[in-house]
């Protein structure tokens, strides 16, 4: 078996080749003067892990030309890791008229694909639409451990949402987990802190699964702050860390991502998940 990675995932693919013991293959990959796209992946006769983030939408152009030409070569097995899965938050219709982006996403790369890798999808919704086997990965373990190093005594979910995603990180590393709950006083006066403990004086760690522009984790910050939160670290498994996130993020006292999205603040990886959840599959497709 072989690794071969986009150029959203040369960092995690190559990770990824060095844990399963697999050889890991860079394509070629250049833009045409006009913006389309050429890849050229070298001849392979072995099933193969190809390993691309779906975001932005030029890496959706470059999975389905890797997948195409993996598949005109012959390649019997092609397992697709989509490390973070683009357009995931359009799971449904919200006004009449709209597409169900995450399910497109989905039906097309399944046309190439024999199995499909996820890690933390926004919603799980987004595996009934694969009509190949899928596995789903938690980031649940890395971010365990980078709280770890950083003492954290209590993890916090910045909403309901991700109460589960908390509680699970937190009984890895044995401290206690809470979500943050907003609750109205009175027309003017809304109050948002964790729902059943006391941060203060405390070491917090704030999880999520998707850091955007930021806006969410420095609310939360500013919360557990005014409760008297001694420490405040933040990490989320998909940092895409746009508009003015960094400045957000100052708000935190340090703040990291997974590698599912390659960025300066990508300090933790997901790779050993990964090929362990590879080795899962091939299990399964034998
Ligand atoms: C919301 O459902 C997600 O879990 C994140 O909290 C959200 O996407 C973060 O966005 P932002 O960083 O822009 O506040």
């Amino acid at each position: 078996m072989k690794v071969v990675a986009g150029s959203a995932s040369f960092i995690l693919g190559e990770r990824v080749a060095k844990e399963g013991g697999w050889e890991f293959i860079k394509p070629d990959i250049k833009k045409f003067p006009d913006g389309e796209i050429y890849v050229r992946v070298p001849e392979i006769d072995e099933d193969v892990i190809l390993v691309q983030t779906t975001y932005p939408n030029d890496k959706i152009i470059e999975l389905f030309l890797l997948q195409d030409a993996l598949r005109e070569m012959g390649v019997k097995k092609i397992i697709t890791v989509v490390p973070y899965f683009g357009y995931s938050r359009q799971d449904k219709i919200f006004n009449s008229g709209e597409a169900i982006s995450a399910r497109a996403m989905a039906r097309h790369i399944a046309l190439n694909a024999d199995a499909v890798i996820s890690i933390d999808l926004h919603t799980l919704s987004i595996l009934s639409w694969f009509d190949i086997p899928t596995v789903h990965l938690h980031a649940t373990v890395p971010i365990s451990k980078y709280l770890s190093s950083k003492n954290v005594e209590v993890v916090i979910s910045p909403d309901k949402g991700g109460y589960e995603r908390a509680k699970l990180v937190a009984e890895k590393m044995d401290a206690e987990f809470d979500y943050l709950e907003k609750t109205r006083l009175s027309g003017t006066d809304v109050v948002i802190k964790p729902k059943n403990l006391d941060v203060d004086g405390k070491i917090v760690g704030i999880v999520d699964d998707i850091i955007s522009t930021g806006g969410t984790i420095a609310r939360a910050s500013e919360q557990l702050r005014n409760q008297g939160a001694k420490k405040i670290y933040a990490v989320c498994t998909h940092g895409l860390f746009i508009n003015n996130a960094i400045e957000n993020m100052k708000k935190t006292d340090d703040f990291a991502s997974t590698d599912t999205i390659e960025t300066p603040y990508s300090n933790i990886t997901v790779a050993e998940i990964i090929a362990r959840g590879i080795e899962e599959i091939m299990e399964n497709l034998k």
